[in-house]
């Protein structure tokens, strides 16, 4: 069994656009800018912005961290999303979800330049991922087709089974694993809520990705032997030994499930560093090769 080193690969690609950016430069190229607005002040959707600031400051990228408070009305944001669409300085940016209730996702998100969406989440960039042409891939996604081709993890002719159809993570992985390309050619079935009998056709995968949210659902008792487990889940539990006072839980039952693997991804460490990257890659597409 062999455990997906998630921190190590992001490590690797992380100084390899790092050495892009000092190339860019030499070459009179423009800084990759990534901007990123912020609503309300959610603990994980603080965590990841700053995050994401940071990868910025270590590649070299100018990052610019618009902050609303949760009373915004969904006009005002809209506006600001306009302000960076025009923006000539502002190659990518992306508006952290969730959003408070009372504003419509899919109004922000479609007002966003498909050109300068990073998240891969507008429809026309969804649209031509499936039709598979150029587009913003979205992180998470993306970040686990790096990993399945880092370790060289066969998909072709294979059962990827994927539990959750979020519109980030399981709906655009099940287009982009049954593609004609590699990584990709997987028989792939598509479960969720309402899946009857999902223990059987998890015994089924050779590929199983676990994209719900729900802490350690996935149990020993649905993995075959040999199979390859990616895992998505990071919600965050309570913890009496960590200083934050929780811990991020993966889906899957990590002690039952790894000595049933062939390959496993570990939460932390294993998803998670890869979709920060996708964001730096994606921006560093958006630049393109503009001038300074
Ligand atoms: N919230 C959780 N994940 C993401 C992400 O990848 N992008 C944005 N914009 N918001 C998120």
């Amino acid at each position: 069994m062999t455990i997906i080193d998630g921190k190590k690969v992001s490590a690797e690609l992380k100084s390899a656009i790092r050495d892009e950016v000092i190339r860019r430069n030499s070459l009179g190229l423009k800084q990759p800018h990534l901007a990123a607005i912020l609503v309300g002040n959610d603990g994980g959707s603080e965590t990841y912005v700053a995050a994401k600031v940071k990868d910025c400051e270590e590649v070299g990228y100018i990052s610019t961290l618009i902050r609303f408070p949760d009373t915004i009305q969904e006009t005002e944001l809209l506006a600001a999303v306009d302000q960076l669409n025009m923006d000539p300085s502002v190659d990518g940016f992306i508006v952290q979800l969730p959003l408070p209730r009372h504003i419509n996702e899919n109004n922000i998100i479609e007002a966003i330049d498909p050109s300068k969406d990073v998240d891969g989440f507008h429809p026309v960039n969804i649209g031509k991922m499936a039709l598979g042409l150029s587009s913003y891939l979205p992180a998470t996604p993306s970040g686990i087709l790096q990993l399945i081709e880092y370790y060289k993890i066969e998909t072709s002719g294979r059962h990827c089974v994927i539990i959750g159809r979020s519109n980030i993570v399981g709906t655009p992985l099940a287009i982009l694993l049954s593609r004609k390309s590699s990584p990709g050619n997987c028989t792939v079935t598509l479960c969720h809520s309402q899946t009857k009998g999902l223990k059987e056709i998890c015994l089924q995968a050779d590929i199983l990705i676990a994209a719900l949210g729900k802490p350690a659902f996935l149990t020993g008792d649905m993995v075959k032997q040999g199979a390859v487990i990616i895992d998505v889940g990071t919600t965050r539990v309570p913890s009496a030994t960590t200083k934050s006072g929780f811990r991020l839980s993966g889906d899957v039952n990590f002690d039952e499930a790894a000595p049933k693997c062939s390959f496993i991804t570990p939460v932390p460490g294993g998803v998670g560093p890869m979709t920060r990257i996708v964001l730096l890659q994606n921006t560093l597409k958006a630049a393109g090769d503009k001038k300074q």
